[in-house]
């Protein structure tokens, strides 16, 4: 509209596409990180773009974090969406309530009038009870419907970032450290060249499944992401990206 292209956000959109090799990009105005109303308006336009692509009675997998917390504040009720139902992608990966899987789950489906299910996962969990915890047929009926999702939104996060906001022990948090890790999404951290160095042991989505021709929708901004962005779409594991000018234009500046 009128609006992008007074700030030059459609030709950002462009280039990102291209660059990430990508099937949509939409970037908002500003930079997340020095006004937190980006991040709203990020949250606002991927409500729109899930609108769009969103058939009743879709299964919606979100994961956690404040850019998830603004796309709930944002959701709306839309015709199209009712009987949606809302699920954690993750177990928890140690984000404070209002900023877990869960909590956006119940928001969204609050406002959408939709449905929920949510995953109570111990976090961290030892091994032993990983594998007990997910033989249980509620947690396995849950997990089924995760890994069988037809919408996938999430977050990505600076590496460095994520690991301290979720306490990690310090022997991995050396680890995350000593292989680069830059960028964290669904409780996996990517090195620059995007190989996995470091997983968060939890129950849910994994990487692989992934690759299927689904929505997956990574909405994440703000210069200080740049990076953290780029590792994680190399290779590509969204087809989306809802992001802001701040990590748009750093994203693009080596082109
Ligand atoms: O912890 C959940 C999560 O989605 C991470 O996978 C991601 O790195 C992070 O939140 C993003 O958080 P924020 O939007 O607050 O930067």
């Amino acid at each position: 509209d009128y609006m992008k292209e007074l700030a030059g956000v459609q030709v950002l959109e462009n280039r990102l596409r291209e660059k990430l090799k990508l099937d949509s990009v939409i970037v908002v105005p500003g930079d997340s990180d020095q006004h937190g109303w980006v991040k709203q308006e990020m949250g606002k336009s991927c409500v729109s773009y899930m609108q769009s692509v969103s058939d009743p009675g879709q299964t919606i997998a979100v994961t956690g974090g404040t850019t998830m917390a603004a796309v709930a504040s944002q959701m709306t009720p839309y015709s199209g969406m009712e009987d949606s139902l809302f699920v954690p992608a993750r177990g928890g990966l140690g984000e404070r309530v209002e900023h877990q899987a869960n909590t956006i789950c119940v928001e969204m489906a609050r406002k959408v009038m939709g449905n929920y299910r949510l995953l109570y996962v111990p976090d961290p969990i030892s091994e032993e009870s990983y594998q007990t915890i997910i033989e249980e047929p509620s947690v396995k009926e849950v997990l089924g419907i995760i890994r069988s999702s037809d919408i996938i939104v999430h977050g990505i996060g600076d590496a460095i970032t994520m690991a301290e906001r979720r306490k990690t022990p310090d022997d991995q948090l050396e680890n995350i450290k000593h292989n680069h890790a830059v960028g964290e999404a669904f409780g996996y951290y990517f090195n620059q060249n995007g190989e996995v160095v470091h997983k968060v042991r939890t129950v849910g989505l994994q990487l692989e499944d992934l690759q299927t021709d689904r929505q997956v929708i990574a909405v994440a901004g703000g210069r200080s992401k740049a990076d953290a962005i780029a590792s994680y779409f190399r290779p590509g594991k969204s087809n989306v990206l809802i992001t802001d000018e701040g990590a748009a234009k750093e994203l693009i500046r080596d082109t």
